[in-house]
C-alpha cells in the first residue's frame, strides 16, 4: 500500500472530517460521537452510513443529529454497483477518515481506491489472527487465553491491513461469545477513540506496513 496522503486537517488546524459506516448496535460509533462533542477531539462526525435501515447506529446518528444514508446490497445489481454507490455515499461528505466501525461488509475496489490510506477499521481479535465475522467466536473456539480488538488501515484482504492499535483482554474459562465479546468491545471502544483523535490531531504515514503518526 503506497503511503496515504496526510489527514489534510492536522495541517490546517481544523477538525478532520469523519464518516463512520455501521450495520448494528454503534457503540463504537457513540464513543465517537461523545468524544467529537469536544472540540479539542480534532475530529468531526459529519455523517454516519449503514449497510441496512432500521438498526440502532443510525438512531444514535439522528439523536446526535448528524446526518445518516443507507446502501444496501439488496437494491443494487451487482455487489461492484454497490461498492460505487456507497463510494458516491461517502464522498459526498468530503471525509478526511472514514471508520468502518461494526460495518459487517467488506469495501470493494472502487470504495478502496476513492480513499485509499484513509480508511480504518476495527475488528474485534488480534490480527492477524481470526479474521471475518466472527472473531470473538472463532478466539474463544481456539482457545486462546488472551484476544482483543484491532485497528487497522483498511486494504483488498479481509482484516489484513497495516495496523494503528491493538488493545488486549483476557479470555475468561467461564466465557461465552457474549461475554467475552462485550468485554473486548469495552476495550475496543477506548482504543478507537484514543486512536481516531490521533489520526485525525497528527496525521499518520505507512511505510512498510508500519503505521505511525505525525506527518
Ligand atoms: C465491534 O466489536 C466490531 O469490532 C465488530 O462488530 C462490533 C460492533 O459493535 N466488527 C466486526 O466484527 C467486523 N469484522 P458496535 O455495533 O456495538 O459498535
Amino acid at each position: 500500500m503506497s503511503t496515504p496522503p496526510p489527514v489534510p486537517d492536522a495541517v490546517t488546524g481544523a477538525p478532520a472530517r469523519v464518516v463512520v459506516l455501521v450495520s448494528g448496535s454503534g457503540t463504537n460509533l457513540q464513543a465517537l460521537l461523545d468524544a467529537a462533542v469536544d472540540p479539542a477531539y480534532g475530529a468531526r462526525i459529519v455523517a454516519v452510513g449503514a449497510d441496512r435501515e432500521g438498526i440502532e447506529g443510525l438512531a444514535r446518528a439522528d439523536r446526535s443529529n448528524v446526518p445518516t444514508f443507507v446502501a444496501s446490497l439488496k437494491d443494487f445489481s451487482s455487489r461492484e454497483a454497490w461498492d460505487k454507490a456507497l463510494a458516491d455515499k461517502v464522498d459526498a461528505f468530503e471525509p478526511d477518515l472514514v471508520v468502518l466501525a461494526g460495518f459487517m461488509k467488506l469495501v470493494g475496489p472502487h470504495f478502496l481506491e476513492r480513499f485509499e490510506g484513509r480508511v480504518v477499521n476495527t475488528h474485534p481479535a488480534l490480527c492477524p489472527s481470526f479474521p471475518g465475522v466472527n472473531g470473538p467466536g472463532d478466539a474463544l473456539a481456539y482457545g486462546v487465553k488472551v484476544t482483543g480488538a484491532t485497528l487497522f488501515v483498511v486494504d483488498a484482504g479481509v482484516d489484513t491491513g497495516p495496523i494503528v492499535a491493538q488493545t488486549v483482554v483476557p479470555v475468561e474459562d467461564d466465557d461465552d461469545v457474549s461475554a467475552l465479546h462485550e468485554r473486548i468491545k469495552v476495550a475496543e471502544r477506548q482504543m478507537l477513540v484514543d486512536n481516531v483523535g490521533r489520526l485525525a490531531r497528527e496525521g499518520f504515514r505507512i511505510t512498510d506496513r508500519k503505521v505511525r503518526f505525525g506527518l
